[in-house]
């Protein structure tokens, strides 16, 4: 990648488009007037939407945390989500114990949503900073309000659940930071809009399918909602940028997805990162470890594995139809997912019919609205 100078935020008929990056660090350069008068109507019809989609993790009127989930009694996700519990781990617990691990698990994953919805909303607050075009800003300002609610959401969520969220996994943590501090834009949005966000429409839409707890199918099915708006401006970068890259920005383009894919999956799925979980459980996380790769050398169990690692099938799916995936790094995703299904598949995402839901659930409650706020202010 080195040696390759982006021209970063070029759009497809060379001029500089709607993701072009500001003049960095110099504030003065953003007064300039003719820059005001340079907007671009890309963002228009989802910044005209986002009132459509409004909820707030606040009010009951659209989700109440109140409802209750005895964790005593059953997991919040099903015992066969779990990885761990397809192998020996699950010999050395008792049923008690196996529901308490499913429910830790289904904290840990929770947790990282948690720290990944808190990267995309200083990230998307930073973009306001690095990028050039008021459209572009006005989209990203929009963008870190609808971060800013996640946060508020699944922190609530997790303290009714469990009190306090488990901290990041070194991995996770440091690429979060280096998304939020990288000063190329095509590294920001690669990272952020196209793989964390891919990959979390992927956690929510299995958390959605799967959850036995109402309130975690609410929640989820309320930030899809919104996530479909973000997962639309990854979708609008990679048509309006990719096509005027020369080949090495290309290649560096998707060296970066690749790099990012990889610290992912070993996040996700590398027993390393969960030894937080495992000691609570007096397993040691290197016995889990080899334990899981046991279990992995049968051919249903990969298969099975496979299936449950379709969280990874979303942002796979998004980079290979927006064409930032070629032969060079083919090989890397083709270990996860079929890549031939994927691409003779169309362009409906899995979430689409959750977040087509979530809006008309919203529409239905916003009707409502304007006399709520009235009764606040009363
Ligand atoms: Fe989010
Ligand atoms: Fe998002």
């Amino acid at each position: 990648m080195a040696g390759v100078r982006m021209a970063d935020g070029m759009s497809a008929d060379g001029r500089a488009g709607a993701f072009a990056a500001g003049p960095a660090g110099n504030f003065a350069e953003m007064l300039d007037v003719e820059r005001y008068g340079s907007r671009s109507g890309l963002f228009d019809a989802i910044i005209a939407d986002s009132d459509s989609h409004f909820w707030d993790p606040m009010d009951p009127a659209y989700i109440d945390y109140s409802l209750p989930f005895d964790q005593q009694a059953g997991s919040i996700l099903p015992l066969d989500v779990v990885p761990e519990l397809a192998s020996a781990v699950a010999d050395r617990l008792d049923a008690g114990q196996r529901i308490a691990f499913a429910n830790e698990s289904c904290r840990w994953w929770l947790s990282s949503v948690l720290h990944g919805e808190q990267g995309a909303l200083s990230l998307s607050a930073n973009l306001c900073q690095a990028l050039r075009n008021p459209g572009a800003i006005e989209y990203a300002a929009n963008q870190a309000r609808e971060e800013a609610r996640h946060v508020t959401a699944f922190t609530r969520y997790i303290a009714v659940r469990w009190g306090e969220p488990l901290p990041a996994s070194g991995t996770l943590s440091r690429l979060l930071a280096e998304l939020v501090s990288v000063p190329e834009i095509y590294k920001k949005i690669v990272g952020m809009q196209l793989l964390v966000e891919g990959l979390a429409m992927g956690i929510f839409a299995t958390l959605h399918a799967k959850s036995h707890d109402p309130l975690l199918v609410r929640l989820t099915q309320l930030v899809m909602t919104d996530e479909a708006f973000h997962h639309r401006a990854g979708k609008l970068w990679a048509d309006d940028v990719l096509p005027a890259m020369t080949r090495a920005e290309h290649d560096a383009v998707e060296d970066w997805a690749a790099e990012c894919f990889q610290v992912l999956m070993f996040n996700m799925l590398h027993p390393r990162q969960k030894k937080v979980i495992y000691a609570r459980f007096g397993l040691d996380w290197e016995w889990v470890r080899d334990a899981m790769k046991e279990s992995y050398t049968s051919a249903d169990r990969r298969r099975e594995l496979m299936e449950s690692t379709n969280i990874f099938r979303v942002l796979i799916k998004t980079l290979l139809k927006g064409g930032v995936i070629t032969a060079r790094t083919r090989a890397i995703y083709a270990a996860w997912v079929d890549m031939k299904d994927l691409a003779a598949e169309g362009d409906a995402m899995v979430g689409d019919p959750i977040a087509a839901a979530g809006l008309a659930y919203l529409r239905e409650v916003n009707e409502h609205r304007p006399r709520r706020i009235r009764k606040v202010q009363d």
